[in-house]
């Protein structure tokens, strides 16, 4: 299948309307010009999501949520962009051309690649299934799924399969279906060493799939003789760990419900509750839990619950995992373990008390803070006044990523009266450690980044929120001031994508939107098309920007001027010509003053 042609994004955003479009998912109603709901994409009472029909776009007030129509389609239906393109082209009737002439071939090539390799990854996923459903080989894997309390149902439903014991039939087998040797070599199936030889052997598969089912990689877990308990494919162009988690398929629909997921640590845990018809738990896989797993969940699940290992090892990826949600503003509940408990994970909990204990399990959470705030309140030596500060201190991390300053200060006040110490103190310490003087490490956790306005920023903005009406105020500010002169990265972004789409001769708001790369300046930029704060005589902005940019750039290279002069007069070279230059920039900016004037 060939790509989508650039003619057919672009008739095909031309011709749709946002409103029905839209209108499918959400109730709208159009107020003051503009079309309201309640956002999908959080909890609310009150209408905060708009569509605006000319562009095209929706954005939410309340959570910052906001694309194109195509990337609310792909985000509500869990679809690829091609697909979505697809689906609302036959919708308006726009003809889907296929584009093999003007995209670089190695796009192109990717994608292939891409589908090749899912194909493959299915088709080996199958092949393992039928082995440990159907064959003889597969029945003591089959035993022993069984044996944990595993019903057939569900190893339908997670697609579990064996890897026969023979390392060398995978190759065999493939080679007979016509796969190349090359291509095998580079799929992740077999070991670097022997490419003949596969990478899991005699080993229990649970496959992992990407958010549309599609399998992508696999985990084998051993079950008899030496080796790691688990092994993993490695990465690939279809497998991004980092982005991925187990049984975010099977669980999206009961996350979206329910607005709350379970983070758990093993693939047997996720599998565990969903026996137990907690169908919203997730994991990552054998890694931490990453940033972008949390900021994926959080923006369908107001609640994550982390539900780790009732041991060291558990509690401290409990505390990381806090904070890795904190870093995504996503508020964290941690499933306690109680204290008598003797079992180590969910999986035991199915196993030893059954699915009914492990409901029940699941419903005991605490906020994180109390989380954090018992686990360091654990050693109830009040005597010690240097540990008691010390332990306090180790909660500053998580205040740390607190967005709210109420929300804050209402910790603060739990702490103190936690420790039995004033609050001035607690925010004191606090203060402290935020200029680095206490030695508890800075948490390592990305503080969510928020894109704060720029001079060079301001102009671009104006530029991209009207690049559809007014094309005219990019080409002024290019003519102006060439890119090289910006040094926000943000606006350097702008600039790059507005020349892109002026080069590809389509400067439609869509356009732009799309060749955005950086998430959170496509967020900034629709929400300020949004506002509308840049809708007023944005040629006024683009125009004051530019003296005001040019000035501050003249003014850069005359301070570097008289630099140079000092140190030119100082070893006696002529400062002649380094003067002329000044004369020509104080020019130059007496100029600039008199346009300002
Ligand atoms: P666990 O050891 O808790 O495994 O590791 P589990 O899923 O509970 O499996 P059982 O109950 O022992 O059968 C948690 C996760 O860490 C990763 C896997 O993703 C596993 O599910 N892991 C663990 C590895 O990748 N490699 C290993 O050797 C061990
Ligand atoms: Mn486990």
């Amino acid at each position: 299948m060939g790509r989508i042609a650039k003619e057919t994004i672009d008739e095909l955003t031309n011709r749709l309307d946002a409103v029905a479009v839209v209108g499918d998912y959400v109730k709208l109603e159009k107020k003051s010009g503009r079309w309201w709901g309640r956002c999908p994409f959080h909890n609310e009472k009150t209408p905060s999501f708009t569509v605006d029909p000319d562009r095209k776009t929706y954005y939410c007030f309340g959570c910052h949520e906001g694309g194109s129509v195509i990337n609310f389609v792909m985000e509500m239906d869990k679809l690829s962009f091609p697909e979505t393109v697809r689906l609302l082209a036959k919708r308006f009737g726009v003809p889907i051309i296929q584009d093999d002439s003007g995209v670089p071939v190695n796009t192109s090539e990717i994608d292939r690649k891409k589908d090749d390799l899912g194909e493959l990854y299915r088709r080996v996923a199958g092949s393992f299934s039928y082995i440990l459903t159907e064959t003889q080989e597969g029945k003591a894997a089959l035993d022993y799924v069984r044996g944990r309390g595993v019903s057939d149902e569900l190893i339908h439903r997670f697609r579990l399969g064996y890897a026969t014991a023979d390392p060398f039939w995978l190759y065999q087998f493939l080679i007979e279906k016509g796969y190349s040797a090359p291509f095998l070599a580079e799929s992740g199936l077999f070991t670097k060493a022997n490419p003949r030889r596969a990478l899991f052997s005699g080993r229990l598969i649970f496959p992992i799939a990407d958010r549309q089912g599609r399998i992508a990689a696999f985990g084998g877990r051993i079950l008899a003789g030496d080796g790691p308990k688990y092994l993993n494919s490695p990465e690939s162009l279809i497998y991004k760990k980092r982005d991925t988690l187990f049984a975010l398929d099977l669980a999206m629909n009961e996350i979206r419900n329910k607005k709350e997921v379970i983070v758990t640590e093993g693939y047997m845990d996720v599998i565990a509750l969903h026996e137990a018809g907690i169908c919203n738990a997730v994991a990552p896989l054998g890694t931490a839990f990453t940033i972008e797993q949390a900021r994926l969940l959080a923006r369908w699940a107001d609640r994550i619950k982390l539900l780790f290992d009732n041991d060291a090892a558990g509690q401290a990826a409990a505390v990381k995992a806090i904070l890795t949600c904190r870093s995504a503003a996503a508020q964290a509940f941690v499933i306690k373990p109680s204290d008598l408990a003797e079992f180590k994970d969910p999986a035991d909990i199915l196993k030893d008390r059954g699915a009914g204990y492990l409901q029940e399990f699941v419903k005991n959470s605490i906020l994180d803070f109390e989380y954090l705030l018992a686990e360091n309140r654990r050693s109830p030596d009040d005597s010690d006044a240097m540990r008691k500060a010390k332990a306090v201190a180790s909660l500053f991390p998580f205040l740390d990523l607190i967005g709210s300053e109420v929300e804050r200060e209402a910790y603060f006040g739990r702490i103190a009266e936690a420790f039995g110490t004033g609050t001035q103190s607690v925010l004191y310490d606090y203060k402290v450690w935020q200029n680095g003087g206490y030695s508890v490490q800075k948490t390592e956790a990305v503080v969510r980044r928020s894109i704060n306005m720029t001079d060079e920023l301001f102009p671009l903005t104006a530029a991209a929120v009207n690049c559809e009406a007014n094309p005219y105020l990019f080409a002024k500010l290019r003519s102006a001031i060439p890119i090289e002169e910006f040094t926000d990265i943000y606006a350097k972004e702008l600039y790059v994508t507005l020349e892109e789409c002026n080069r590809a001769g389509n400067m439609s708001f869509e356009a732009l939107i799309n060749g955005v790369v950086t998430g959170e300046l496509k967020q900034f930029v629709v929400e300020k098309a949004a506002t509308r704060e840049f809708s007023e005589k944005p040629e006024h902005i683009v125009a004051d920007s530019i003296i005001k940019l040019k000035a501050k750039n003249l003014m850069r290279k005359r301070n570097e001027l008289v630099l140079k002069m000092r140190s030119a007069k100082n070893n006696g070279a002529s400062v002649e010509d380094l003067m002329h230059e000044k004369m020509f920039i104080d020019a130059e900016l007496q100029n600039l003053k008199g346009v300002n004037r």
